[in-house]
């Protein structure tokens, strides 16, 4: 089957967050089953540099305005990647998203619209001699192609659009809906409006023949007015082809038995290679060395610094958790205060917490292979990919039962035979805290916590029966002009 793939991002060449991983690892996935997935980027400069296999450029323009098509081969796969080079759109170093400041790009509604409208040509076979059967859009970013090719005459590429975070909507002033040259009578409630402004993501939401987002639970939560973030309304209405599809990970990539950034490799549990990993990941991170056996376990916590991630319950969770004989390493950036904030911990408790801020990938895997538990207190979470990495690194995470992390992690003390890490009873610091302490109750206990580790690393996170579902759901998805 011919899928066109569209986002934002894709690992190795553009990533902020899960999308880029979800991007590299499904396209991989459909390839290596023989179908013909392709993959459009915008052509930021990392990404120009990334790209492997034969370069090709193809000059073309779309709506008077000329452009180029870089093709190239994702990293690590045999997917075609087309770059969209457009120079004063894309061409920016750093964040993708937002200047130095941490400000959105004051075009971006230029930028993504633009990356929209050439997927959904693109698919359409009206750029290059090839023609999706299906075009797959995620996130705000690429929302609007769905809605640009649901205005074509059938037959036309089915379209399917994934929410990865409803948070995040793609909303501008009404007179953007003028200035992009979309169809006045597009701007109602039903259509690209949403409350006076205009939600990008809503070209994917009102028009994709079908949404999916990335757990079953997180569809169903975006039903309600609690998470629905004013959308809600509009998901119940579409329910029916509405689909939860919770993500896999990078087997290859994300292996304890072979990663290159960990100071001792494993395959099972093994408390040796996890006190050289801990040693390592301490003396990286500015922490106190052990201080004799099982002192306290060490907590980790990656990811980026937004409200979503509960970074805030760890800070107030923390003189409880630190009396209790914890250490905390954390990895993240984002926000300038939390990023203020942490350091300001590292500074009050040193030793105890070690923090960096900024992106970095050897780090994470050391932490995950470091630490002892994985924290993520989400207050959402669509799918949540760390918590997968810890189960298969043997680091029990400690999560929010909320969206994909409800669906992956199974409490230890609800379930014992099958409990791979442990929920918190609601998203707050004291209840945080409390969990911290019942987990580090199991961790006391060498035999039972060797079985807690090995339920989690036996867990099959691939892609493979995703990468199944949404073939399903492609083959399903009326639209489909066979090709
Ligand atoms: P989200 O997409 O909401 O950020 P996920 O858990 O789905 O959350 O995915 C986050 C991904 O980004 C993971 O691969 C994680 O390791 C990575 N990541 C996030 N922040 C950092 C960072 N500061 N350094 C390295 N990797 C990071
Ligand atoms: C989003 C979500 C995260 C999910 C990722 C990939 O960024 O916040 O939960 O895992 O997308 O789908």
């Amino acid at each position: 089957m011919k899928i066109l793939f569209t986002a934002s991002e894709a690992w190795p060449l553009v990533k902020t967050g899960g999308l880029g991983d979800v991007a590299h690892g499904l396209t991989h996935a459909l390839r290596e089953r023989r179908h013909d997935v392709r993959l459009l980027l915008p052509a930021h400069p990392d990404a120009v540099a990334g790209l492997e296999g034969r370069i090709r450029r193809h000059a073309l323009t779309l709506d008077q305005r000329p452009f180029t098509l870089i093709e190239g081969r994702l990293p690590g796969t045999r997917v075609t990647t087309w770059l969209l080079d457009d120079p004063p759109l894309f061409a920016r170093a750093g964040n993708p998203y937002t200047t130095e400041d941490g400000d959105p790009w004051p075009d971006n509604a230029r930028r993504y619209h633009r990356l929209s409208r050439v997927a959904a040509a693109l698919a359409a076979g009206e750029l290059l001699p090839w023609q999706a059967a299906v075009l797959h859009a995620h996130d705000w970013q690429t929302a609007l192609a769905p809605f640009l090719l649901q205005r074509r005459p059938v037959p036309r590429p089915a379209t399917v659009f994934t929410i990865h975070n409803l948070a995040y909507r793609g909303l501008f002033p009404a007179e953007t809906h003028t200035r992009l040259g979309l169809p006045p009578e597009a701007w109602t409630p039903e259509g690209l409006e949403f409350h006076g402004r205009l939600a990008f993501i809503k070209g994917g939401l009102a028009y994709a023949d079908a949404i999916t987002t990335v757990s079953p639970t997180y569809a169903r939560e975006i039903q309600t007015p609690a998470f629905g973030c004013g959308l809600d309304g509009l998901l119940r209405h579409r329910s029916g082809v509405l689909h939860g599809i919770v993500n896999g990970i990078d087997t290859t990539v994300w292996n304890p038995a072979a990663d290159p950034h960990l100071a001792a490799c494993y395959r099972k549990p093994d408390p040796a290679a996890r006190a050289a990993n801990r040693a390592a990941l301490a003396q990286r991170i500015g922490l106190d060395g052990d201080t004799g056996e099982r002192s306290g376990p060490l907590l980790g916590f990656v990811g980026r610094l937004v409200e979503q991630k509960g970074v805030d319950l760890i800070l107030a969770a923390l003189p409880r958790l630190l009396a209790g004989g914890a250490r905390l390493a954390l990895l993240g950036s984002g926000e300038r205060e939390l990023e203020e904030a942490l350091r300001q911990a590292a500074r009050h408790y040193p030793g105890r917490v070690g923090v960096h801020i900024g992106y970095d990938e050897g780090l994470a895997h050391l932490i995950e292979g470091g630490c002892d538990l994985f924290l993520m207190p989400s207050r959402f979470e669509p799918c949540g990919l760390n918590q997968l990495y810890s189960l298969r690194y043997g680091t029990p995470p400690v999560v929010t039962a909320t969206g994909g992390l409800a669906d992956t992690v199974i409490d230890v003390d609800t379930d014992p035979t099958a409990g791979n890490g442990f929920h918190l009873p609601a998203a707050n610091a004291g209840a945080l805290a409390t969990t911290v302490e019942r987990a580090t109750a199991h961790w006391r206990r060498p035999a039972a916590w060797k079985r807690i580790q090995t339920r989690g690393m036996d867990g099959d996170y691939s892609w493979d029966a995703s990468a199944e579902a949404y073939l399903r759901l492609y083959r399903n998805t009326p639209g489909n002009n066979g090709s």
